[in-house]
């Protein structure tokens, strides 16, 4: 199956789980490539470098960290501009540094499967990273299983 694994990344959290997941994937057989949302300048997250296209892809996972307890202003740009994403298997996660999914991450989460929805695609799961936490590996492993079984 073609994936697209499309991050917003701006310390590398969120990218290192997205290739944990990118390798998993492969190795169930998948053809699953990361493309990067990127900034022209990171004092500006309003204006992208690059706008990954979704149309190559039958499920696309969505990844963006949280900022200022809300989904990251460039991936809420990013996904306010890609086209349509009817008939896609689309799921999201995002990474946050504090150690409750309230602290941001659930509003976050909230805001992506929004866009999503704005753009015809139904979010079938998402998931959490909360970085401080004793169970960050814990989380990181369930995102890539969940993503995984949900897609074979
Ligand atoms: C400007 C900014 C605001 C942030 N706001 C929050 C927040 O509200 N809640 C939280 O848990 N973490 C917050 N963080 C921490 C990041 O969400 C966390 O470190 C994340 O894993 C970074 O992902 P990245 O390395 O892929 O950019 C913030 C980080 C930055 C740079």
């Amino acid at each position: 199956m073609e994936i697209g694994i499309i991050v917003y990344s701006q310390t590398g959290h969120t990218k290192a789980v997205a290739q944990k997941l990118q390798a998993s994937l492969t190795d169930q057989g998948h053809h699953a490539s990361i493309q990067s949302v990127e900034l022209v300048n990171d004092k500006d997250p309003l204006t992208l470098k690059t706008l990954p296209d979704v149309t190559p892809y039958e499920v696309v996972v969505f990844a963006s960290p949280v900022q200022a307890f809300s989904l990251a202003v460039p991936m809420k740009q990013y996904l306010s501009q890609i086209g349509q994403l009817n008939d896609k298997k689309v799921f999201c996660f995002i990474t946050q540094q504090l150690k409750k999914a309230w602290m941001g991450g659930n509003h976050a989460l909230r805001q992506m499967q929004a866009a999503c929805k704005a753009k015809g695609g139904q979010v079938s799961w998402n998931g959490g990273v909360n970085w401080s936490s004793e169970k960050r590996e814990e989380q990181i492993n369930n995102i890539v299983e969940s993503i995984g079984r949900m897609i074979s």
